[in-house]
């Protein structure tokens, strides 16, 4: 069966469509299928393509987030997916509180994958140009470390 993945930020413009983007390239040169996509809890950005200082910090390392829209978090994600991943400790507290007592999905911290001492993917939304790149050597590290999770599994 292939594993679903949803990873989840605040306003899902920066961290998350950006984790999507760069998981959804390195399965796919690893030959691995993944469903994956991304969600915010908050919605004020719902419908709007990720934030444009996102997208050409993603491109400059081949990353294409130009086609992704945000989107809220919903009740049935909670069931949906095998994984949620949150981007930071408040986000997966804001999830552990709002899913579901029954809920069927693994709500896990994704640096927690990635070999390092951080542990949380800083929001880059009020910060300068580097905070993007910054964020995305994090979510590469997260990446490969959250592929080599999956295949251990597999074995
Ligand atoms: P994200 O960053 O959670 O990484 O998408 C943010 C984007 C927008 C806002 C906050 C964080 N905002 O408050 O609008």
């Amino acid at each position: 069966m292939t594993t679903s993945i949803l990873f989840v930020c605040l306003g899902n413009i920066c961290r998350s469509p950006a984790a999507e983007g760069v998981l959804r390239a390195k399965s796919r040169a690893r030959g691995m299928k993944l469903f994956i996509e991304s969600a915010g809890t908050g919605a004020w950005h719902v419908g709007d393509p990720p934030d444009v200082r996102m997208i050409k910090a993603a491109v400059q390392r081949g990353y294409d987030l130009s086609y992704l829209r945000a989107r809220k978090i919903e009740q049935s994600d909670f069931y949906a997916f095998d994984y949620l991943l949150a981007m930071d400790l408040t986000n997966q507290t804001d999830l552990l509180s709002i899913g579901p007592p029954d809920r069927t999905c693994d709500i896990r911290l994704f640096l927690d994958f990635a070999e390092g001492e951080t542990r949380e993917t800083p929001d880059p939304y009020s910060g300068g140009a580097d905070g993007f790149a910054h964020v995305l050597d994090l979510i590469e590290k997260g990446a490969e470390g959250f592929l080599d999770h999956l295949e251990d599994e597999s074995e």
